[in-house]
């Protein structure tokens, strides 16, 4: 009889891993269509404090005094649908990568058409309530939009899988956290409403990187390493991306301490990845210059953290002098 061959030593290509992750795969869609429950977008709008914009209707232009959302919360809307209206081209990424076939495109599917609903609830509530600048907006979106996004990671399938599970998380944090400092508690209500979408997308990715990294498990620790320590938000190419994303660290809705804490922890932890043992060479040494990047990570987390502090203290002051 042939030996058996490890897991840890078989060479898995894209293909090979699609083929033997399809189970996991159907298994999961199923699990989250149970979880996931149906919403209306148009239920979480205030629709009566909507009016005609000026321009074909003749009425009243958009300025700034209308909005009740925070400048912060303003900034921070704006980043997260302008990563929302984005969705043709990640879904084009994801379809390209996992295929429009069986399970995964059944996933592939469902999963745009629930990220659809994002943006359009988020533009809604903005217009109705005139929260944001909407020439402004549509300028955005169009630039945004005409850039595409490629994903960093559309040359490998356990990357392209390691990246969403960290990014549905990052972005459940952006939305919830958004919602929070936005001012308005009708804006809190629709973020926190979508960011239980993305935290139920982050559990249907981190389950099937369990599963690979039960499967190729040198392959898929490379992948997390290279994820993590390379990791960018996918809304980085949209204009303004560096200022914006500037204030939204010191405001603390999405910054390197939340980052390490609330985002990368959370699903090494849940999947134990710095516990994975009998490795081969290749994952012993993801697995280590995973280690040494996350001690690093927290050191720098640690420095924000302290300029952040003595920054707010210095606005206080300033604005107490004020006073
Ligand atoms: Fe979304
Ligand atoms: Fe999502």
């Amino acid at each position: 009889m042939a030996p058996v061959q490890r897991t840890a030593t078989t060479a898995w290509t894209d293909a090979r891993l699609i083929l033997a992750l399809e189970e996991v795969v159907e298994t999961e869609l199923n699990r989250h269509l149970k979880v996931a429950k149906e919403w209306m977008p148009h239920e979480f709008v205030p629709w009566s404090q909507g009016r005609d914009f000026d321009g074909v209707l003749g009425g009243e232009a958009w300025s700034i005094e209308q909005s009740k959302v925070t400048p912060l919360g303003r900034i921070s809307l704006v980043v997260n649908l302008l990563t929302e209206d984005n969705l043709p081209s990640y879904h084009h990424e994801i379809a390209t990568m996992f295929g429009r076939e069986g399970a995964w495109g059944a996933w592939v599917h469902r999963w745009t058409a629930e990220e659809g609903r994002h943006g359009i609830a988020i533009r809604d509530y903005l217009l109705a309530t005139r929260a944001v600048d909407p020439v402004e907006l549509e300028r955005a979106r169009m630039a945004h939009m005409s850039e595409g996004f490629e994903s960093d990671n559309a040359h490998s399938m356990l990357q392209s899988v390691a990246y969403v599970a960290f990014q549905e998380l990052a972005t459940r944090i952006a939305h919830r956290n958004t919602g929070h400092h936005s001012g308005d508690p009708l804006c809190d209500q629709l973020l926190a409403k979508i960011a239980n979408d993305e935290n139920l997308h982050m559990v249907f990715y981190r389950n099937l990187l369990k599963a690979a990294l039960e499967l190729a498990p040198d392959q898929a620790m490379r992948a997390i390493a290279d994820v993590v320590i390379n990791f960018r938000m996918p809304g980085h190419g949209m204009p303004g991306f560096e200022r914006s994303a500037a204030q939204i660290a010191i405001g603390g809705i999405y910054n390197l301490r939340i980052h390490h804490d609330d985002v990368l922890q959370p699903v090494l932890r849940h999947l134990k990845v710095m516990e994975v043992t009998g490795l081969g060479p290749v994952g012993q040494h993801a697995q280590d210059e995973l280690g040494a990047f996350l001690a690093g990570l927290d050191t720098q987390a640690t420095r924000f953290d302290e300029r952040q502090a003595a920054l707010l203290a210095r606005r206080a002051a300033a604005a107490a002098a004020r006073a």
